[in-house]
């Protein structure tokens, strides 16, 4: 049986949130980090509307979205998390943040069998790692956004991470968490992004030659391939400071053009416009702009 019952997420952006409802749903005790007490009500109110989402579906009873929002509790001092059996690290994808974390969680995280996850998507998790005297606990758990309805974890594991801590991991995630899991090597973009991002970026190149609108891209791809969302939605989706992270990580491990950013892509993270979670990217989610999308780039 799994000994793990406490668990802490550090973030609570779309992902940390994502996170937290997804192992509060599996009935754990679940610890939220954000990095001040003011950011508490944001990531309170970014986990309601999304377990009353899954309410609205019809994916969770009332008394169960109850049970999971009792069973999640906030703090903004990394020395709360001294009782963790299983972090994940889900902060923004800045290395100083990271590497801060990681040289903390190492400090206060008292038991030594714990594993210290990282939901990066760009960054190497040796240098995380490194920066611990516990690397072999160190593992990339990578999820993927929405993380209530996608069930893939990519488990990327260092040159340094125990195998026990990756045989931790994947039956946490597979029998706890209920997602299925990859396992890939720590190299920039892992399985996933290594394929997406190229695709991505081919996009916004695409749109930037001016061959075709924003929307006639997506519904091609929609329509022509049943993908479930356009490049451009996918994009807002993930958000553009994102998908410019993986795409650096990326250009700088292999130093293939097909990875490097476009400049149209620079520019409107330059300007805030990160996508659906600042309201607006290369569509327009201000509810001014409808219900439907508006073309915004
Ligand atoms: N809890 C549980 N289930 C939920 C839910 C929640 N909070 N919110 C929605 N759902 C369920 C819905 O009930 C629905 O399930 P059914 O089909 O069984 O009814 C399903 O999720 C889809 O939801 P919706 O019908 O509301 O929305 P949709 O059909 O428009 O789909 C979408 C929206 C799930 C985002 C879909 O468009 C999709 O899968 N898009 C692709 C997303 C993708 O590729 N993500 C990966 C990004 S890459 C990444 O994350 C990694 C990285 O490092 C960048």
């Amino acid at each position: 049986m799994n000994r793990i019952r406490r668990v802490g997420v550090v973030g609570c952006g779309v992902m940390g949130a994502g996170l937290a409802e997804v192992c509060a749903r599996a009935g754990l005790d679940v610890l939220v980090a954000v990095s001040r007490p003011g950011r508490v009500a944001a990531g309170r109110e970014r986990l309601v509307r999304s377990l009353d989402t899954a309410a609205r579906k019809g994916k969770l009873a009332e008394a169960d979205r109850e049970a999971a929002l009792r069973r999640v509790s906030f703090t903004a001092d990394l020395r709360d998390f001294a009782d963790r059996q299983f972090v994940i690290e889900a902060g923004p994808e800045r290395e100083s943040v990271k590497l801060d974390v990681f040289a903390t969680l190492d400090k206060v995280v008292e038991d030594e069998q714990a594993v210290l996850g990282s939901n990066t998507s760009s960054f190497p998790i040796i240098q995380l790692g490194r920066v611990t005297d516990r690397p072999g606990k160190v593992i990339g758990t990578h999820f993927f956004n929405p993380v209530t309805v996608l069930p893939l974890v990519e488990l990327v594991g260092s040159v340094l991470t125990e195998e026990e801590t990756a045989t931790t991991a994947e039956a946490f995630v597979t029998g706890v968490l209920g997602k299925q899991v990859v396992r890939t090597k720590d190299r920039s973009g892992f399985v996933v992004n290594a394929l997406l991002i190229p695709y991505l970026l081919s996009a916004i190149r695409m749109y930037e030659s001016g061959m075709a609108s924003l929307a006639d891209i997506d519904k091609a791809m929609k329509l022509g391939c049943a993908h479930p969302m356009g490049p451009f939605g996918l994009i807002d989706l993930i958000g553009l400071d994102i998908v410019e992270a993986i795409s650096e990580s990326l250009y700088g491990e292999y130093r293939e053009q097909h990875y490097s950013p476009p400049p149209l892509l620079a520019r409107m993270v330059s300007a805030g416009l990160l996508g659906k979670k600042s309201g607006r990217g290369f569509y327009d989610y201000a509810p001014a702009a409808g219900t439907t999308m508006k073309a915004a780039a």
